[in-house]
């Protein structure tokens, strides 16, 4: 009786948790802010993240972290280099509005890591995400990357992505096997108009997939 009873409190409670600060647990925890690309040594796996618009540190509070974790309880905590993209990127509600849904000073960082990661840890596997204007920094940036740095993408995540009506879910000229958007069919930027509704606010509940996803990219690309 007793046991039910706590049951009963445990799923209660967890459905009280805001969505946005639902939080996977995996073995390894990170901060807002990882720099393990540009401050580290090189690992066999490299995943750079781009957070939303207001999210802090660099690679925010949401779904970067949990990703950036999911991954490295699946390789090992020292197999994946997990590194935001933080200034120039300053993830401001106003660049949402630009052309590309973000600034080029934005991007052009992204872009940056890219070829770092590339240029420093030649062996080494790049995986990428971003959440909200983060995915139109991924997006903007990965499309602009030379073919040699793409080949070296294996896939990349886009939570909430504000450019998923604009670009059907995918990158342009990138391969469409290697992007996958995560968007609730409630959330508003999903449709192109940069509105924020509930649906905005789910994607932590997408992360298991979005490592799943990665994992499976990552295999094809040839493992580890
Ligand atoms: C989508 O968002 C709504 C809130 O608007 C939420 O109730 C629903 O569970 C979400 N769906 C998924 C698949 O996360």
């Amino acid at each position: 009786m007793k046991f039910t009873a706590a049951i009963a409190v445990l799923a209660s409670t967890a459905a009280a948790l805001p969505t946005a600060v639902e939080r996977r647990q995996f073995g390894t925890r990170v901060g807002s802010t990882v720099n393990e690309l540009t401050n580290g040594a090189c690992r066999p796996i490299t995943f750079i993240f781009a957070r939303g618009s207001t999210e802090i540190g660099n690679i925010g509070s949401t779904v970067g972290p949990p990703t950036c974790e999911g991954l490295k309880s699946e390789y090992g905590a020292n197999q994946v280099a997990c590194q935001g993209v933080g200034s120039p990127y300053q993830a401001t509600i106003g660049a949402n509005a630009l052309p590309e849904g973000t600034t080029s000073a934005a991007y052009g960082e992204a872009q940056r890591l890219f070829n770092l990661a590339s240029t420093k840890c030649p062996d080494t596997i790049i995986v990428a995400g971003g959440y909200s204007q983060g995915a139109a920094v991924m997006t903007a940036a990965v499309r602009r990357l030379s073919s040699s740095v793409q080949d070296k993408i294996a896939g990349v995540v886009l939570y909430g992505n504000t450019r998923n009506a604009q670009n059907n879910g995918k990158i342009p000229n990138f391969p469409p096997e290697k992007a996958l958007t995560f968007c609730n069919l409630t959330d508003g930027v999903c449709g192109g108009g940069l509105v924020v509704t509930a649906g905005h606010l789910t994607y932590t509940r997408d992360v298991d997939d979005a490592v799943d996803y990665l994992n499976e990219r990552i295999t094809a690309a040839g493992g580890i």
